[in-house]
C-alpha cells in the first residue's frame, strides 16, 4: 500500500530541507524526494558551502603571502597543496550533507531516493536510479527543485576547460589564464580564488559595470579594488565563442553593441552568466503547473501554484537565487501549511558576495532610491578611520547608510570590507524592527571592533560620525 504523507517535498536544498524540517516540528508527516546521492542542493553540494571552503583557504594563502612580512611574520614562500585544499573542501561538503541525514532522522522525515514526478495533485512517483518506481500518496507537494547554470549559446561546456560552477570547484590544477565569463557572484568569487592561487584572471561581462543589482557606488569602487588584486575586466564585451586548442582555449571576444573583434588565449573558461530555474522531469506539464516566461513555477503570495495542492519555493520561483532566501521560502510555507501565517519580508533579504573585502548588502541601493524618486539622505564611513581596520591591515572598503530624510528611517546599508557579510546583520535586524538612523547611531558599539564603522555612518547621517 503507498504510503501517506500530509507533504511531500521534492529537491532538498537550503528551500527543500528546511521547509521538511520545519513541517515535521509543527507537526505534519513529511516526505522528501532528492535525486542526488547526497542532501543539500545546489548550497550544500557545489553550491555555498564549497566555495566558501575554497575562498577561506585561498584567502589565508593570499595573507600568508602579502601580509604577514607587514605584521613582522616571517615565513618561507607558503606553497599551495591542491589536492589538500580539495580535500578539506570534500570534507566540509560531506560533514554539512550528512548533517541534513540526521535533521531527517531527528525529525522522522521519510527520505525517497530518485527523480520525484507529480502524476497528479496529492501523487508522487518516484523513479531511483536503478528504474524502480514507487509512489507516494500526500496531501501537500512543495516543488523546491531549485536552478541550473545558464547556458551559453554555442559554447559546450565539458567541466574541464570550459566549466561552470561545479567544474570551478574542481579543477585538477591552477589555470595559467582563467576566463571568466560574467561578472556576477560566481564569477568574482571563484575567480578570486583562482586568481589568489596564482590564475591570471580576465572577466568579461556583457553589461557596462559588474556585480549588477548592487549598489553603483560599491560596485564601482569594489571593481578598482579587485583590478588592484589583478583582475583584468572587460566591461561592455561579450564572447561569442571558444574554441579548443592544442594549447588551450582560444576565445573569441567583442563589444556587446557588436564592432571589431578579437580573440585571447585562456586555460579555463568559467561560464557564469546566471542560473535558470530547473523544473525537467517533474511533469509539470501533465498536471497543468503555470510557467511564466524564464521558466520559473508561478505562484501567489502563499506560495500556491495554479494547481490546488501543490506549491514552489526557492530559485524554482521568482527572486533572488540566495540559499537564505530559500530557506527563509521553506519556513513560511511550513507554517502556511499548519495554518499559521508564514511570511517573507522581500525588502530585508541581505546579499553578500565572499570575496575579499566582501561586499554585503541589504534594502534598497542608491539607485534604486533615485528610480524611485524617494527623499533620501547617505552617509558613509570608510574603513581607513577604523582603529580595528588598521590593526588587522584590512582599511579597503567603507560603509554607507541610505535613510529616508524626512522620518530617519534606514531604507539600505551597504558595506565593502572585511567581515562585510557578518556586519550587514545589524542593519537587517535594525530595518526589520523599521528603525532610525539616530537608533543604530546611539546603540553602543564594542571598541574596538569594524562594526563601529556602521555606527559612525549612521552617526553621519546625523550630527556627524566623530572619526572622520
Ligand atoms: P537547490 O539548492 O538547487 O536544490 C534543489 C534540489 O532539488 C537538488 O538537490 C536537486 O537534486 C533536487 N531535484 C531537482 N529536481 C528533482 C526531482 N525531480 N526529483 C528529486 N530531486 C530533484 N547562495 C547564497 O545565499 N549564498 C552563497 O554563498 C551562495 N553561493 C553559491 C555558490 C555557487 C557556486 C552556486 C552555484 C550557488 C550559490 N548560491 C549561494 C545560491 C544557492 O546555492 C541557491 O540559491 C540555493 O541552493 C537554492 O536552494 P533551493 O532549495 O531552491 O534549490
Ligand atoms: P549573476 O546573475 O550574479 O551574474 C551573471 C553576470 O553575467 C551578470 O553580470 C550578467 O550581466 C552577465 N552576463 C549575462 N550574460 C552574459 C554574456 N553572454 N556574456 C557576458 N556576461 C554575461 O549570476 P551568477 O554569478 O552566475 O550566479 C548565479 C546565482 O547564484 C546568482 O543569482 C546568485 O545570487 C547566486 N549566487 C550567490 C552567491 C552569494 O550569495 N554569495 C554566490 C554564488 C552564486
Amino acid at each position: 500500500m503507498a504510503d501517506t504523507f500530509d507533504l511531500t517535498v521534492i529537491g532538498t536544498g537550503p528551500g527543500g530541507y528546511v521547509c521538511a524540517v520545519r513541517a515535521a516540528q509543527l507537526g505534519m508527516k513529511v516526505a522528501v524526494v532528492e535525486k542526488w546521492p547526497t542532501f543539500g542542493g545546489t548550497c550544500l553540494n557545489i553550491g555555498c558551502i564549497p566555495s566558501k571552503a575554497l575562498l577561506h583557504v585561498s584567502e589565508l594563502f593570499e595573507e600568508a603571502r602579502h601580509s604577514f612580512p607587514q605584521l613582522g611574520i616571517e615565513v618561507d614562500a607558503p606553497r599551495i597543496n591542491l589536492e589538500a585544499m580539495m580535500a578539506h573542501k570534500d570534507d566540509v561538503v560531506a560533514s554539512n550533507t550528512s548533517g541534513i541525514e540526521y535533521l531527517f532522522k531527528k525529525n522522522k522525515i521519510t527520505a525517497f531516493y530518485g527523480t520525484g514526478t507529480i502524476a497528479a495533485a496529492g501523487k508522487v512517483t518516484v523513479t531511483a536510479e536503478d528504474g524502480t518506481v514507487s509512489e507516494i500518496t500526500t496531501k501537500n507537494i512543495v516543488i523546491a527543485t531549485g536552478s541550473v547554470p545558464a547556458n551559453l549559446p554555442g559554447i559546450e561546456i565539458d567541466e574541464e576547460k570550459i566549466v561552470t560552477s561545479t567544474g570551478a570547484l574542481e579543477l585538477d590544477k591552477v589555470p595559467g589564464h582563467l576566463l571568466v565569463i560574467g561578472a556576477g557572484v560566481i564569477g568574482l568569487e571563484l575567480g578570486s580564488v583562482w586568481a589568489r592561487l596564482g590564475a591570471k584572471v580576465t572577466v568579461v561581462e556583457f553589461l557596462d559595470r559588474i556585480l549588477p543589482g548592487m549598489d553603483g557606488e560599491v560596485a564601482k569602487q569594489f571593481q578598482r579594488m579587485l583590478s588592484k588584486q589583478g583582475f583584468e575586466f572587460k566591461l561592455g564585451t561579450k564572447v561569442t565563442g571558444i574554441e579548443k586548442s592544442d594549447q588551450g582555449l582560444i576565445a573569441q571576444i567583442e563589444p556587446a553593441q557588436g564592432g571589431e573583434a578579437a580573440s585571447i588565449e585562456v586555460d579555463v573558461a568559467l561560464v557564469a552568466i546566471g542560473r535558470v530555474p530547473y523544473t525537467e522531469g517533474l511533469g509539470l506539464d501533465g498536471v497543468g503547473v503555470e510557467l511564466d516566461k524564464r521558466g520559473r513555477v508561478v505562484t501567489d503570495g502563499h506560495y500556491k501554484t495554479n494547481v490546488d495542492g501543490i506549491y514552489a519555493i526557492g530559485d524554482v520561483i521568482a527572486g533572488p537565487m540566495l540559499a537564505h532566501k530559500a530557506e527563509d521560502e521553506g519556513i513560511a510555507i511550513a507554517e502556511i501549511l499548519a495554518g499559521q501565517a508564514g511570511h517573507v519580508n522581500y525588502g530585508v533579504i541581505p546579499g553578500v558576495v565572499y570575496t575579499s573585502p566582501e561586499v554585503a548588502s541589504v534594502g534598497k541601493s542608491e539607485d534604486e532610491l533615485k528610480a524611485e524618486g524617494v527623499d533620501y539622505k547617505a552617509a558613509k564611513f570608510p574603513f581607513t578611520a577604523n582603529g580595528r581596520a588598521k590593526a588587522m591591515l584590512a582599511t579597503d572598503g567603507f560603509v554607507k547608510i541610505l535613510a529616508d530624510k524626512a522620518t530617519d528611517r534606514v531604507l539600505g546599508c551597504h558595506i565593502v570590507g572585511r567581515g562585510a557579510g557578518e556586519m550587514i546583520h545589524e542593519a537587517a535586524v535594525l530595518m526589520e524592527f523599521g528603525g532610525s538612523a539616530e537608533d543604530l547611531a546611539r546603540t553602543c558599539h564594542a571598541h574596538p571592533t569594524m562594526s563601529e564603522a556602521v555606527r559612525e555612518a549612521a552617526l553621519g547621517l546625523g550630527d556627524g560620525s566623530i572619526h572622520i
